[in-house]
This record gives C-alpha cells, sequence and structure tokens, in this order.
C-alpha cells in the first residue's frame, strides 16, 4: 500500500535490525522501499539488500556531505547503473550547509561531482534522486545546463521554498516528502505540500533520520511513512488511501516498471 522511497536500510543501526524493521512494515503496510547509497564503498551493501528482498530496490551514487571517498567517475556510475535493482542515481545534488569556513568557489569539486551523475542519468534513462541544501539555485541552475528536458528525478526530502518546489515541478521534477512535514514548526513546508500536485508528490522517511511525530528524535524506519502520509492527506483534505495510492503509482512512474510489487501485474 505505502512505498517509503527514500531510506538508509544499509546504515549500521537500521542494517542491524532488518528483521524488526521488516515485521513493522509488514504490519504498517508498507511494501515497497528504496535503498539510497551515499558512497561507492557502500554500494555493494545497499545493492545486497535490494537483491536478497523482492520488495527493495537500490540506487548508486555519491552524497555531496561525503568528503575523503571515492569520486565517481561517469563509467562508475554507469557500471553500477547496469546492475539489476538498481534504478535510480543518487543521492546526489549540493549542499552548502557546512561549508566549514570554505567560499562557495571551493565547493567546485561539489557541483563537479553533481554533473557527472546528471550525465549518468541523461546517458542511462534513470531518474535522479536529488538532495539540495542552502543550494536551491545552484542545484536547479546546474540541472538547466546539464540535463534540462533529457532527465528526471526527484528532489528528495523536501524542505526549500514554494518557488524552488515550482521550480523543480516545471523542470519535471517530482518532490518528496519526509518526517519533517509532520513537524508543527514546518509550517512553509506545509504550504508548500498543500500546492504540490498529487501526481508530482512522493513519500519518504529518509531513515534513520528525522522520524516523524510522535517518535520525532528517536531512530527513523521505513515502517513510518503512512505517517508522512497521513499528515499529507490532511494538508490536502484527501483519505490517506488516496495519498497511499497515488504515491505508490508515482514511485512506479518514476523508477519504472520494474518497481512493481512482485505478482502484480501491471494495466
Ligand atoms: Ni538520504
Amino acid at each position: 500500500m505505502f512505498v517509503d522511497s527514500h531510506c538508509h536500510l544499509s546504515f549500521p543501526e537500521l542494517r542491524a535490525a532488518l528483521p524488526d524493521i521488516r515485521a513493522a512494515m509488514a504490519a504498517a503496510q508498507v511494501d515497497r522501499a528504496l535503498c539510497i547509497c551515499t558512497t561507492l564503498e557502500e554500494f555493494e551493501s545497499v545493492h545486497a539488500l535490494a537483491m536478497s528482498h523482492d520488495d527493495f530496490w537500490c540506487t548508486a551514487g555519491v552524497h555531496p556531505d561525503n568528503e575523503g571517498v571515492l569520486e565517481p567517475r561517469l563509467e562508475d556510475l554507469l557500471a553500477l547503473a547496469a546492475r539489476p535493482k538498481v534504478v535510480g542515481l543518487g543521492e546526489t545534488g549540493l549542499d552548502y550547509y557546512r561549508l566549514n569556513g570554505r567560499s562557495l568557489e571551493d565547493m567546485a569539486w561539489q557541483r563537479e561531482r553533481f554533473r557527472v551523475h546528471i550525465r549518468a542519468a541523461r546517458a542511462t534513462g534513470l531518474p535522479l534522486v536529488i538532495h539540495t541544501r542552502c543550494a536551491s539555485q545552484d542545484t536547479l541552475a546546474i540541472l538547466r545546463e546539464e540535463g534540462a528536458g533529457q532527465v528526471r528525478g526527484v528532489f528528495h526530502c523536501f524542505t526549500e521554498t514554494l518557488e524552488v518546489a515550482r521550480e523543480a515541478l516545471a523542470l519535471g521534477f517530482m518532490i518528496s516528502f519526509s518526517g519533517i512535514l509532520t513537524f508543527k514548526n514546518a509550517v512553509d513546508l506545509k504550504a508548500v505540500a498543500r500546492e504540490v500536485p498529487l501526481d508530482r508528490c512522493l513519500i519518504e522517511t529518509d531513515s534513520p533520520y528525522l522520524a516523524p511525530a510522535p517518535h520525532r528524535g528517536k531512530t527513523n524506519n521505513p515502517s513510518y511513512v503512512p505517517l508522512v502520509a497521513a499528515e499529507l492527506a490532511r494538508l490536502k483534505g484527501l483519505e490517506v488511501a488516496q495519498i497511499a495510492e497515488a504515491t505508490s503509482r508515482n514511485f512506479e512512474t518514476l523508477f519504472g516498471p520494474t518497481v512493481c510489487r512482485p505478482g502484480v501485474v501491471r494495466t
């Protein structure tokens, strides 16, 4: 019924609890999850999760915050993208939140890394999973320069303004809402969620981070994604089942027919 479009089940605190998490997912009717890669070093463990569970898929990519890790070349991403159950590239993008005394010019390496992911998306047709923080204008500008009209994807864990949402939608991207949507003080984000068309919304946990209310501050996991759906339903004046159905369909639209539930025939 529900799909968690972005989680980090390979991270140790979740990996160790996987049997319990899968039982909780089943109880909460969370029937699919996309396991997100953040370093090339991590890829094999993320991919192994997808290969060993019918209802998990994965991405390949290097998060903009990760430094001192293998730098992905285009050929690296193309090779990983060709592996079974890899349905997206990322998470990638720009993050100027932790400059640690550096200037924006000093972050050229991050922009180049992002461009490499966009080129891989263009070459493979796979969607991009975009992380952007304190860098929305550069993120949008680079997307336009490198891939306008040629790449698809999602702005994950969206926390930007309505204006940025509109620009992302105009580029053909989807918008994914995380547990932040359930936080009382996320007033601006709730307003954005009311405006994003239902056929462009995804839901996610970004677990182990950002557990939705009433679990805020605890370790997050994919079984909590219905709490995000419930808040989105409340904001849009819809039933939770309608949000579940729409976001599941959007997930299939974006990530492709292979993410269909095993045993379910697509019509
Ligand atoms: Ni993430």
